[in-house]
């Protein structure tokens, strides 16, 4: 998707410049022409001579430098941008913009260029917190710029909390949706999608839980608006953001999500049961905090009420239900007999045991089950890459139904 494209990269002076070489080196091997301007900031980062190796081509350090390779005027590059990244971008380049400031060769071309623009802000989680600078973000993004948001972590400044710039590999694929092209396969379509885990209570400060974190289920949601389908996504608690561009409810209990899950099933066209949703509960949740002391606790557990199974007895021929089976064994055993007793259309069978795959990372390795009886095995890529193979899939079942009809 990025071959032969001329990026920008726009780099500011942050401590997080220093990854951007292991960036200029990925976006090369994607294909992609790497244009580097680099801030008076960054230059105390990260040295031009690297960039200049790295990306091979001139690398811009000021508005009046000489640079023959491209014909230097201050918006030589603005014209030649088929997008423009600006990682790290510091506070005061998101306060420069947002004012728009022509100061420099970055915010000179900021201005010029009509090209998509991309800005990943990384700094200290105070700074970022700043309402100043939130409303620079603010401001930037109704201009048509695309914020790729920090991520929460352990901050160069020494704190923990958000501002840290996300990794190379993330911030390709967040400008690679630029470049994929715009079909709008699931228009007209409903699509609902179940993420995360749910959180049973057992007294009002503690519940038990699981280490699904949304990921899948989000990529999904996402992927499904992008492809112009009408998507609700229910959640269970997730630190992810809530993805723009469709109706997201929260809910934290299993017997929450069942509630909206029924209210919103039957005007689905397609359901994508992602989210992790505890079997059990807590029998007597206590209405004030368990006191500790000397002898065990024994919590008694009652059943959850089966959402899928209680989905695929209700569900009308039209409609496609798709379910996730994650297991450390017997993966295929398992999700075959979850396809048949719960009345799915598909399953997703993720062995959950791999570190490459399930709960809590980028990645996943899945296999597809379909009704048929066939297996698809999908080779291990991001969650994100994946969602699009999920929907393709998903849209074949549709289609096929669609003739039966
Ligand atoms: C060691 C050091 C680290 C810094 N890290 C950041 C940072 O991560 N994010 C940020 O917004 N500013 C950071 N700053 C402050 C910026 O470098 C400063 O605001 C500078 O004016 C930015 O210029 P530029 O936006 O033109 O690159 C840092 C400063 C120093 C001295």
């Amino acid at each position: 998707m990025l071959k032969n494209k001329n990026i920008v990269l726009g780099v500011t002076g942050g401590i997080a410049a220093y990854k951007c070489v292991d960036l200029v080196s990925r976006l090369r091997k994607k294909g992609a022409e790497v244009h580097v301007i680099l801030t008076k900031g960054a230059q105390n980062f990260v040295a031009e001579t690297a960039m200049r190796e790295i990306s091979g081509n001139s690398v811009v350090t000021s508005m009046w430098q000489d640079i023959p390779h491209y014909d230097v005027e201050h918006i030589a590059l603005a014209n030649l941008a088929d997008l423009v990244l600006i990682a790290p971008a510091t506070a005061n380049l998101l306060a420069k913009a947002a004012a728009g400031m022509a100061d420099d060769m970055l915010t000179t071309t900021l201005l010029a260029t009509k090209a998509p623009v991309f800005f990943a802000p990384a700094m200290n989680s105070n700074m970022y917190e700043n309402p100043v600078t939130q409303n620079n973000i603010c401001a930037l993004q109704q201009r048509g710029w695309h914020l790729i948001p920090p991520a929460s972590g352990h901050l160069a400044c020494g704190t923990d909390g958000i501002g840290r710039m996300p990794e190379p590999s993330e911030l390709i694929e967040a400008v690679e949706g630029c470049f994929r092209p715009k079909c709008r396969s699931m228009a007209g379509l409903r699509v609902l999608v179940t993420a995360a885990g749910t959180r049973e209570p057992i007294d009002p400060v503690r519940y038990i839980g699981n280490r699904s974190s949304g990921k899948m289920g989000y990529a999904i949601a996402r992927a499904a608006a992008e492809l112009g389908a009408e998507v609700t996504l229910i959640s269970g608690p997730s630190a992810l953001p809530v993805p723009p561009g469709m109706n997201v409810l929260q809910v934290e209990s299993a017997r929450d999500m069942r509630r909206l899950v029924l209210d919103a099933f039957s005007s689905s066209d397609i359901v994508i049961k992602a989210a992790a949703v505890s079997d059990y509960r807590v029998k007597n949740t206590s209405d004030h905090k368990i006191k500790k002391n000397d002898t065990e606790l024994t919590l008694v557990l009652e059943k959850n009420p089966d959402i899928l199974r209680e989905l695929g007895q209700l569900k009308q021929p039209q409609q496609i239900l798709v379910g996730f089976a994650a297991e450390t064994q017997n993966l295929v055993q398992y999700a075959q007999s979850k396809l048949e007793k719960k009345n799915l259309d598909m399953i997703v069978a993720n062995d959950v045991s791999n570190p490459k795959a399930g709960f809590n990372v980028d990645t996943n390795l899945i296999k597809l089950l379909k009704r048929d009886g066939s297996i698809e095995e999908i080779p291990l890529m991001s969650k994100k890459e994946l969602a699009y193979v999920i929907l393709s899939r998903v849209m074949e079942l549709k289609n096929m139904n669609g003739a039966i009809e």
